[in-house]
């Protein structure tokens, strides 16, 4: 079952639940993530995760999604069509730590992956790279179990680093960016991923070396 609206309520009380709902499942997976990097750093003292954003959709962006896609704007619609309601960013040091993470989420039984969308082995003509799952996580309710979408974004700190200011380009100019500003763009998307490839080589030469004794 999906958040669904129920006809006899009205259509505030609806929209409240069903946000109550999408905050759950942004609860749920923020708490296994932090479980996760816990572990993770007990058993091999190292955290995958840097840190971890998570934000629900306004009701204002929610609106524009589906007129952008030319949806009527219905609780229903929402529901269905709009796939980030409940949205988390967790940001990694290296690109490593993006599939190990992936792959733990992926691994656990309640959590089912819709889709992957790979930004990082084929990255977007902007030059944005992250790695996205949208999943879906049964929320527990007094009276029924709800499957709830979550919209996860995995990044390095240079790639959100990245896709932060141009993100503030893009709302500053309205979508109508100068050619010289989306090349500048494109030229630093490209440092992001060399740097994130040798600090990778760094990384890895790091543990494999043996500290020598005195
Ligand atoms: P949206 O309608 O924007 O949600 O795109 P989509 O449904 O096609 O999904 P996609 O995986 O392409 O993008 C989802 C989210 O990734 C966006 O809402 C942004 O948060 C982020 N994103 C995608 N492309 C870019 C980009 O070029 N620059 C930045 N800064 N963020 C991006
Ligand atoms: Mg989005």
């Amino acid at each position: 079952m999906e958040p669904v609206a129920d006809k006899g309520k009205s259509e505030v009380d609806n929209y409240k639940e069903i946000m109550l709902i999408y905050n759950a499942a942004l609860k749920q997976i923020t708490t296994k993530l932090e479980i996760l990097n816990e572990e993770f750093q007990d058993v091999h003292q190292y955290n995958p995760i840097e840190h971890i954003k998570f934000r629900l959709k306004t009701v204002e962006s929610i609106v524009n999604k589906l007129k952008k896609n030319d949806r009527e704007v219905t609780l229903d619609n929402m529901v269905q069509y709009v796939n980030d309601i409940a949205g988390v960013r967790i940001i990694c040091s290296f690109r490593s730590d993006i599939y190990r993470i992936a792959d733990m989420l992926s691994n656990q039984s309640d959590l089912t992956v819709i889709s992957v969308k790979d930004y990082i082995v084929a990255p977007k003509p902007s030059g944005y790279e992250s790695y996205h799952m949208l999943v879906k996580i049964p929320v527990y309710l007094s009276d029924r179990i709800v499957e709830t979408k979550v919209e996860i974004q995995i990044r390095t700190v240079a790639m959100d680093f990245w896709a932060s200011l141009e993100h503030k380009i893009h709302y500053k100019f309205t979508g109508l960016v100068p050619d010289h500003l989306e090349n500048e763009l494109i030229e630093c998307a490209k440092m992001v991923s060399l740097l994130d490839a040798r600090m990778e080589n760094l990384n890895t030469e790091i543990q494999e070396s043996r500290i020598p004794e005195d």
